[in-house]
């Protein structure tokens, strides 16, 4: 199979039915990605209206003031609403910084990955989905995790894969935590835990199975874990579950911290 762009080799699909070549792989990944996009835009405006809003409200009322009677703004309330104002344009800047490193097509090229950063970052993008579904999206992060080497969006997609799996199993005021550690020498693991019914018997065999899917149609295609397992794969990781029925869910995403070192390509 050929190396796909400069990063490490993707590992073959062996049940995806469009896998002739090499490019069953590559689809995969990105037909994951998007569908997982697509399942938090809608939360991801919602995000944006709110302080969107309020910047709008703010604007109005100063601008009501100022064509007003008195013909001026009272008081302190020019810069009381400008601090607001540039508040609230600040969160919207951030969340479509962190939104514009998950939307982008992955540069499949291996580079510096800050596993923290990015588990950040994805738990802000879900925070959203979270408190609209009343689930706390809860971080606990090794500060002693090391930058490693990987490619930073497939990275990501995963993450952000296995924290919507997790919102998607929660009961309503449940909590999904993400959490990473060095737990083995020269690995970094990734585990997100969540109170929901944890995995059968039967769903553990057929987890990793491309378009299997125990989601409502519609909802949910079934390419999120097969994406994170060849993710997991071309960084020479691996991806487990590692819980049993009524245990709550609980999945292990770990990577070499030296991983990619030059791609397998
Ligand atoms: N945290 C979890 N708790 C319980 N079951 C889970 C969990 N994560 C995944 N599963 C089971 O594994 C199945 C496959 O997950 P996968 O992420 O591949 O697909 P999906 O979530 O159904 O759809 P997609 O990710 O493509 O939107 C799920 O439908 C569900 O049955
Ligand atoms: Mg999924």
């Amino acid at each position: 199979m050929a190396a796909v762009g400069g990063g490490a080799r993707l590992p073959a699909v062996p049940d995806w039915p469009w896998s002739q070549g090499d490019e069953g792989p590559a689809r995969l990944l990105e037909a994951a990605r998007l569908a997982t996009l697509g399942r938090l835009v809608p939360a991801v405006a919602h995000q944006l209206a709110t302080p969107l809003a309020s910047i709008a409200l703010r604007a109005e009322s100063l601008e009501g003031d100022l064509h007003g009677p008195g013909g001026a703004v009272p008081g302190d309330k020019l810069e009381r609403y400008l601090r607001a104002i540039s508040a609230e344009t600040l969160r919207c800047k951030e969340l479509l910084a962190n939104l514009r490193v998950f939307a982008r097509a992955p540069d499949p090229a291996f580079g510096k990955v800050d596993v923290n950063a990015l588990c950040r970052g994805a738990a802000a993008l879900v925070l959203h989905e979270g408190m609209r579904r009343q689930i706390e999206v809860q971080l606990d992060l090794d500060e002693a995790v090391p930058v490693i080497r990987g490619c930073e969006g497939r990275l990501g997609q995963a993450v952000l894969s296995l924290l919507v799996n997790g919102l998607d199993a929660s009961p309503a005021k449940g909590r999904v935590v993400l959490e990473t550690r060095v737990d083995r020498p020269g690995e970094v693991a990734v585990t997100v835990i969540d109170e929901g019914p944890g995995v059968s018997d039967d769903v553990r065999l057929r987890l990793f199975e491309t378009v299997f899917s125990t989601q409502p149609p519609g909802r949910g295609l079934g390419l999120g874990l097969v994406a994170c397992r060849l993710i997991a794969e071309q960084h020479k990781g691996s991806i487990e579950c590692t819980t049993g029925h009524g245990r709550g869910g609980r999945f292990v995403f770990r990577i070499p911290s030296g991983s990619g070192q030059g791609g397998a390509g």
